[in-house]
């Protein structure tokens, strides 16, 4: 597809002699279309240029050379340059592509560069609660946008199988095993049984101290320990697995933190060699205190393993299997100070400076009830299976009403119900705490997942109505030169560009936000022009773009893991 963009760069750069790439990235998106399509803004240049901007801007007007075909018109405006772009070769090429191409899009300029992605994570014996789902949904939206762009993706669900947690759980187990429902829901007795150890342990020294020690004996491969261990592992995997085929969430690998229990004498050895792994208390630890951070634990005061030290194993392993351009930790930003430390002291371990350079943690926010957060320790946590359980049956609710007739009712209510969880999690910067409201995410006409599979929906009905999609060479371009019509051209445009934005900064509202922004301008278009019309050559063409919009609805949904029903 034509570049607009960086024509217009190249042809300011040849006016300033200055670098093409650079004046690229300074060119904006003016809002309205009475300035243009592209701005430059010339601002910055005043200093150099010893110029007033306006000035510069008028010398670039006058100096340019573009193609008239390409840009029509080109406008001076305080201190910015306009330029105005053909509308009927920005629709031809953006409806000429979409004729040639499945996957519209996709691209090629990830290939050869590997993207290790850690997300769920969830932790073994315990319910898959709500963080993880955030974390599931925005490692899965990720996994997929990487991968459309053509990039060797790596997902990883590093579970949490491993630490003192497990000791507690193995105490608890063998003091009140006997007084709980084991073979219905082990993970619910299990949850139970945790959060009474831990309440035992606050009060009680040597029942933490003997919760310690069933860890290091896990460790060491004691054979009760292990075999407790497995089974509560087995069960979890399970439980975890029926969230999984919910949400269609993959991994390439299962590598949890046990994986790496035989792998961390190296990262102790590495931080000895490197002289600052010190000795605190009866514990081996890295000192923070210049870098402004509590110290890193390497090893407990009984030998036994941390949190920290599996993640530095990690590292290891995953530079050396996967030579990783990018490691991403998607995790709430509770572990914001974890993950500085071990990328502090992952410095240590004598990595190639690329694998320092790619680690990055990928933080959001938490999930609020209206009554406040949620924690796995005092039991207040809800349980993911209940919750997509429950937007499933709630969305089929909502569409029995609306259409009590249409059949499929539970597959398209899967897909509602889910799509809106998904759709929640990601409609806002991810950083932002999310307040779970079903009537908020469940609203047909709200900024949400519905909505957008609705406008779907809507596509199809018109090319229905149509009697099918016109073949391309049907179409005259100069049929969609209306405003409603070229908004929607335009981000048909930036469909590309607005995946690469998401990778840059790992935040896949970019791309919730643009889909919203589809479908209202569609509603808009819908509105506004009669689409099945006597006139058959503006039908066609409304048509046309009628089909690419559900196109990009349809791709751009599926990539944040949202499935579309083909009715509602
Ligand atoms: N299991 C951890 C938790 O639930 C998340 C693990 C994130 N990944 C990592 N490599 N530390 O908090």
């Amino acid at each position: 597809m034509i570049d607009f963009k960086k024509i217009i760069a190249e042809a300011i750069s040849k006016v300033l002699e200055m670098d093409a790439l650079e004046i690229e990235k300074t060119i904006e998106k003016p809002k309205g279309p009475d300035n243009g399509d592209y701005a430059f803004p010339c601002f910055r240049l005043a200093k150099t240029l010893r110029k007033a901007p306006p000035m510069i801007a008028d010398d670039i007007k006058a100096k340019i050379k573009v193609n008239q075909d390409e840009i029509t018109k080109i406008e001076v405006v305080g201190g910015y340059v306009n330029f105005f772009v053909n509308k009927e070769l920005l629709a031809s090429e953006v409806l000429n592509k979409m004729a040639k191409e499945n996957d519209y899009g996709k691209s090629e300029i990830g290939n050869g560069k590997n993207i290790v992605i850690d997300y769920s994570a969830p932790n073994i014996a315990k319910p898959f609660h709500i963080g993880h789902l955030r974390s599931t949904v925005i490692g899965g939206a990720l996994y997929n946008i990487y991968k459309y762009l053509g990039y060797n993706v790596i997902g990883i669900n590093h579970l949490g199988d491993y630490g003192t947690q497990f000791g507690k759980l193995i105490e608890g187990y063998k003091m009140w095993g006997n007084e709980y429902d084991l073979e219905t829901d082990l993970i619910d007795a299990l949850t139970q049984i945790y959060i009474r150890v831990n309440e035992a342990c606050k009060q009680d020294e040597e029942l933490l101290n003997r919760c310690r020690d069933n860890f290091k004996k896990l460790e060491d491969g004691d054979t009760y320990c292990v075999e407790l261990w497995n089974r509560f592992k087995d069960l979890s995997l399970k439980e975890f697995q029926k969230v999984y085929d919910i949400l269609g969430t993959k991994f390439d690998s299962w590598n949890g933190e046990a994986f790496y229990s035989d792998k961390m004498d190296e990262v102790v050895e590495l931080l000895e060699k490197s002289g600052k792994l010190v000795k605190s208390e009866g514990a081996k630890i890295i000192d923070l205190e210049d870098k402004g951070m509590a110290p890193c634990l390497i090893e407990k005061s009984n030998g036994s393993s941390t949190y920290a030290t599996r993640d530095l194993a990690a590292i290891l392993y995953r530079a050396r299997t996967y030579d990783y351009d990018k490691a991403l930790y998607v995790t709430s930003y509770e572990q914001v100070l974890h993950f500085k430390q071990i990328f502090e002291v992952a410095k240590l371990l004598g990595l190639d400076q690329k694998y320092i350079d790619g680690l990055e943690h990928v933080p959001f926010g938490m999930v609020l009830l209206p009554s406040g957060k949620m924690s796995t320790r005092e039991g207040t946590s809800i349980k993911l299976i209940d919750l997509l359980t429950e937007a499933i049956s709630r969305a089929k609710a909502i569409i029995e009403q609306k259409n009590p007739y249409i059949g499929n009712k539970d597959e398209i209510s899967r897909k509602v119900g889910v799509g809106a969880v998904i759709f929640n999690d990601l409609a806002n910067n991810r950083v932002k705490d999310e307040v779970f409201d079903w009537d908020t995410i469940l609203n047909f006409q709200g900024e949400t997942g519905p909505y957008i599979q609705y406008t779907y929906v809507r596509t199809k009905s018109v090319i229905e109505k149509a009697q099918g999609v016109p073949t391309i060479e049907n179409v005259h371009m100069k049929e969609l030169l209306d405003d409603a019509s070229i908004k929607i051209l335009k981000l048909i445009y930036e469909f590309e560009d607005i995946l690469i934005q998401v990778t840059d900064k790992n935040e896949p509202s970019i791309l919730s936000r643009y889909l919203i922004e589809l479908a209202k301008s569609y509603s808009n278009f819908y509105n506004e022009n009669k689409i099945i019309n006597e006139d058959k050559n503006l039908q066609n063409a409304r048509v046309y773009l009628t089909y690419s919009v559900g196109n990009v609805l349809k791709i751009g949904a599926g990539l944040l893991g949202i499935e579309m029903p083909e009715q509602m």
